[in-house]
């Protein structure tokens, strides 16, 4: 896809890899609608940004930011499901609250979008991106509920693609450990875990990738790599739980304590 006078949609564009990656993207001369439900924490004036306040884990809120970015934009080439966060925690009993908040967020609005981009877009070309995690690939200790609704996300996509129209792009992408508010927000002195990215690496390998329409973007070449490797020797992946095993242990000790 060329980025230049694209018209772009973003959610969970207030920080971290979203705002980063909303930086590149009117860098690159798009012009964009992003979303947020503290946009006040959107600091940059460019008469290319539409901003607007936006709960994804509601489905009337999604709708809305459509409308918005439509009327605003005329149109949606690229729409960047980027909102997300994550639960640090042992799961404390049956909570359907709680499990459903965090598959609204992660997984089901991005489910939602995709399907309102392909009714607008009919055979028209588009892409969509969705950023989901490397604990879609490797679930981590501490992250069940987390690593579920990323597992979701890559699990959909790849059946999902066989439904698209030719010139129609589902980019999934798999960052590791990056240095935003996620990890504070996951929980009070959550571990963070080995190795870490800044967020605007991150963001720099996304446009580099939407650009190239490559539907598996991995910020990290090394995750990218073992990934591989661990399938052919699972031990790789093993040892690396083991590790994190250790640091949620930890963790939850010193919670009990
Ligand atoms: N940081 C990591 O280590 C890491 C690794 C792999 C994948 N990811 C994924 O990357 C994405 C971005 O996370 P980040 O690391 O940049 O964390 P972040 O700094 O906490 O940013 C999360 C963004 O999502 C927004 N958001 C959260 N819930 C929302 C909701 N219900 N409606 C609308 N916006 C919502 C937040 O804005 P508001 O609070 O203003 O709504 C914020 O803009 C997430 O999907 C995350 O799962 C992160």
């Amino acid at each position: 896809m060329i980025l230049d006078g694209k018209n772009v949609a973003i959610t969970g564009a207030s920080s971290g890899i979203g705002l980063e990656i909303l930086k590149l993207l009117l860098e690159n001369g798009c012009r964009v609608a992003a979303c947020a439900r503290h946009i006040e924490n959107i600091d940059i004036k460019d008469d290319h940004l539409f901003l607007k306040k936006c709960d994804v884990s509601k489905k009337e809120e999604i709708d809305s930011f459509f409308e918005f970015a439509e009327e605003k934009l005329g149109g949606i080439d690229l729409y960047i499901s980027n909102a997300g966060f994550a639960y640090y925690e042992k799961i404390g009993g049956p909570d359907w609250e709680h499990a459903e908040a965090i598959m609204d967020t992660n997984f089901i609005s991005a489910v939602y979008a995709a399907e309102k981009m392909k009714q607008t877009h009919g055979t028209k070309p588009y892409n969509f991106v969705v950023t989901a995690s490397a604990m879609g690939l490797l679930s981590l200790p501490g992250y069940a509920l987390y690593s579920g609704t990323k597992a979701a996300v890559r699990g959909f996509a790849d059946a999902y693609r066989h439904e698209l129209e030719r010139g129609q792009h589902f980019q999934v992408v798999y960052p590791v450990a990056t240095k935003t508010e996620f990890f504070k927000r996951a929980g009070n002195g959550t571990p963070v875990p080995w190795p870490t990215q800044d967020a605007a690496t991150v963001a720099k390998r996304v446009i580099k990738d939407i650009r190239k329409d490559i539907n598996h973007i991995f910020p990290s070449t090394m995750f990218r790599i073992t990934n591989a490797v661990s399938r052919v020797f699972p031990f790789v992946f093993k040892i690396y739980v083991d590790i994190n095993n250790k640091a949620f242990r930890k963790w939850l000790n010193g919670k009990a304590a």
